[in-house]
């Protein structure tokens, strides 16, 4: 039984793993990735005779320009050792995101109301738990927000988009209530009650899922009609469709924002092009302003601090204007 954020009893070791599991899948999201931008632009080369540079090419070293694109040895390396451990929750993922248990967490979502604070106390709320357990954790989840925030705003990029870079991992407070796990919180999404798509992380993890032995939900379409849209789709539950309800419901962030809350982590569907045949047309536009927030959720981690007391007045002006009332039910 899980304590809730407003008692004495903070949880915090199990905070600082859920901390650690993030980073791994993020490593592992982001090494994803790179690969993916470093083939597409290597296959687009006419200059580049392919069978050749791939007899002369190891498979540790995919060279590109431009920092995003680069894979070093070191990435390598860090992805193979995140990978093991990203491996074991994913198995725990895709056995536990049933559909039975996604429509009980939004029954307890709606039922009940389990903080009321204000944004920013929120976020420090979040990364004091964390920070409390482990003195030496190098970036708290509110440096995340505010490096995403800042690489954000430094590309003169509109200031709800600022706001999304600030609170996108919001919802990770979800731990500290009623969370069943990790599993239940981090790690990639994927859409419920239809078939999971191969191009789905460890997708051979969802063999232990009961879900595809069901009659509907295993088949391609499930309970869904053909382009039916995003927004008719269940995303497996977690920080990215917590944060989008909240949001949704007691702010007034635009669709797009409110997109790159929700799909940031649907890494199947963003960066792997999978579940097409459930978007609707406006979907594209949202895929498009999701990758765009992508490079800036992986690729802002630096090691660069930013004094939190200096930002925090510009940052409290710009969650007033999105976020009317200023305790936020969570
Ligand atoms: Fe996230
Ligand atoms: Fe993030």
């Amino acid at each position: 039984m899980k304590a809730p954020v407003n008692s004495k009893v903070i949880r915090t070791n199990e905070g600082h793993l859920l901390e650690l599991m993030d980073e791994d899948v993020q490593s592992v999201n982001a090494f994803k990735t790179r690969l993916k931008f470093s083939r597409e632009k290597r296959d687009r080369s006419d200059d580049i005779d392919e069978v050749t540079a791939s007899k002369h090419q190891k498979p540790n070293q995919t060279q590109s320009s431009g920092d995003v694109l680069t894979v070093s040895e070191d990435d390598f390396r860090q992805y193979h050792q995140a990978k093991s451990r990203v491996r074991d929750f994913y198995r725990d993922q895709h056995e536990k995101q049933t559909m039975a248990y996604n429509l009980q967490a939004r029954v307890n979502f709606k039922t009940k109301t389990r903080a009321r604070m204000t944004i920013w106390e929120a976020l420090c709320k979040l990364s004091m738990l964390i920070d409390d357990s482990d003195p030496d954790t190098e970036l708290s989840q509110i440096d995340h927000a505010l490096q995403t925030a800042e690489a954000i705003r430094s590309d003169g990029k509109p200031r709800w988009m600022q706001l999304v870079g600030l609170i996108h991992d919001l919802g990770k407070i979800l731990y500290f209530f009623d969370s069943e796990g990790q599993w239940d919180v981090v790690g990639d999404t994927f859409p419920m009650g239809c078939y999971f798509a191969d191009e789905i992380i460890f997708r051979e993890f969802f063999d232990g899922n009961p879900d595809t032995k069901h009659p509907i939900y295993s088949t391609k379409l499930g309970i869904y009609e053909k382009n039916c849209g995003l927004s008719s789709v269940m995303i497996s539950w977690g920080h990215d469709e917590y944060m989008y309800y909240i949001a949704k419901s007691q702010s007034t962030l635009n669709e797009k924002a409110l997109a790159m809350i929700r799909y940031h982590s649907f890494y199947p569907w963003h960066r792997e092009g999978a579940y097409r045949y459930l978007m609707s047309d406006e979907d594209y536009e949202m895929l498009r302003e999701v990758q765009e927030f992508n490079k800036y959720d992986l690729y802002s981690k630096s090691l660069k601090k930013y004094d939190i007391e200096e930002l925090k007045p510009y940052y409290l002006e710009l969650i007033d204007e999105f976020f009317p009332t200023k305790h936020v039910e969570f």
